[in-house]
């Protein structure tokens, strides 16, 4: 009996952004800033936030819904949900519990990632790990925040609050042994804890002697995110160009052979440095920040349905993306569409 060696491949994408959209003048309404300042340096032109009770699973489960659907896929196939969020809807338990109970299934293992902007391509290498070790045979992989609930919307936390935005995108998995059609071709994972605190957020927390949160607390903001978006910025322009590099190695391919370069949306600018040092022409790289800000796990699959949709992601296409953030954490995958 041959052996077939089992890979995986995306079987479908979905995404979905709330309706309301704020644009750059707006946060003039709510801090000092200005549409001048915001998309001069990050290329931000505006961000989709939620309002009311929309959940963190509530976005999840619309770009679900589509991805299984672009996949033909029922939610009774589904036998493993992940789901990477930095924003969950509750410490505890993970998102991917309320996102399977709003499913409606039950049964299949459900488990959180929380590697922040690089949780998507976490998430795709727990699916192919699973899927080639034969322990699942669709994953569904939800990437999706909500952080206007939680930034800081005054002049105080202004460096942080205009860069990020809200939403969700998903993707099925499933097994293949065509190796001629698409396929994930390699996964490479990365962090460095010694950075932890140049992007984090400190409370709640168990990490010290008093409650969780306090009066104090609230009133320092510490319960918002803080970022030394220097030290961030200049780490991302190293380690998304050595991933890169790192998955081409690994699968004996050169920067020419890749169709498609997807980055991880913090700033336009880092992306536009990753471009030049990796000499990549301008027209391979899909960037979506200008319309969406910075949607953490949820950028890299709101990124491939919109190429998709755009007619920039196309059947036989080889594609390569690198996400950098909070942790540091960093990774990437190539893959042929
Ligand atoms: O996804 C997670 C990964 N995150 C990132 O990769 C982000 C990486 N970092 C960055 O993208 C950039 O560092 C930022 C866009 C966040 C900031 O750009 P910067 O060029 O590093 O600006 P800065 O923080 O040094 O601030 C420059 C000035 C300051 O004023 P002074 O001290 O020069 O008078 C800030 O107070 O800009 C001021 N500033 C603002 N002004 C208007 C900071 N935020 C704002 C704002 N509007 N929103």
């Amino acid at each position: 009996m041959t052996h077939q060696e089992v890979r995986s491949k995306i079987l479908g994408v979905g995404s979905y952004v709330p309706p309301r959209v704020w644009k750059n003048d707006d946060l003039q309404k709510l801090m000092d800033t200005s549409d001048e300042w915001i998309h001069q340096r990050t290329g931000i032109r505006q961000r989709h936030w939620v309002e009311g009770t929309t959940s963190t699973s509530d976005l999840a489960l619309e770009a679900a819904k589509k991805a299984m659907a672009a996949a033909g896929v029922v939610k009774e196939e589904i036998d493993m949900i992940l789901f990477a969020t930095l924003s969950p809807d509750h410490d505890f338990p993970g998102s991917a519990c309320f996102l399977q109970a709003k499913l409606g299934i039950s049964g299949c293992p459900a488990i959180d990632i929380r590697q922040q902007c690089s949780g998507f391509v976490y998430g795709l290498s727990i699916a192919d790990q699973f899927i080639r070790g034969g322990m699942a045979k669709k994953v569904l992989l939800v990437g999706s925040e909500i952080h206007s609930k939680g930034l800081d919307k005054t002049t105080r936390g202004r460096d942080v609050a205009v860069l990020f935005g809200d939403g969700a995108g998903a993707v099925v998995i499933g097994a293949t042994s065509d190796l001629s059609g698409p396929h994930i071709l390699s996964t490479h994972l990365h962090a460095d804890g010694a950075f932890a605190k140049e992007l984090w957020i400190e409370a709640p927390t168990q990490a010290n002697d008093g409650p969780r949160l306090s009066a104090e607390i609230l009133a320092e903001g510490g319960h918002y995110p803080k970022m030394n978006g220097k030290t961030v910025f200049m780490h991302a322009v190293r380690r998304m160009p050595e991933a890169i590099h790192e998955a081409l190695n690994k699968n004996s391919l050169k920067i020419e052979d890749i169709d498609l370069f997807l980055f991880h949306q913090a700033n336009l600018r880092i992306n536009e440095m990753v471009a030049k040092q990796l000499e990549i022409p301008e027209e391979k790289v899909f960037n979506t920040i200008e319309r969406f800000g910075n949607t953490t796990a949820a950028t890299l699959p709101i990124g491939m349905d919109e190429a998709i949709r755009a007619g920039k992601l196309k059947p036989g296409m080889t594609v390569a993306m690198a996400a950098f953030g909070s942790g540091f954490t960093w990774a990437s995958a190539i893959f042929k569409w």
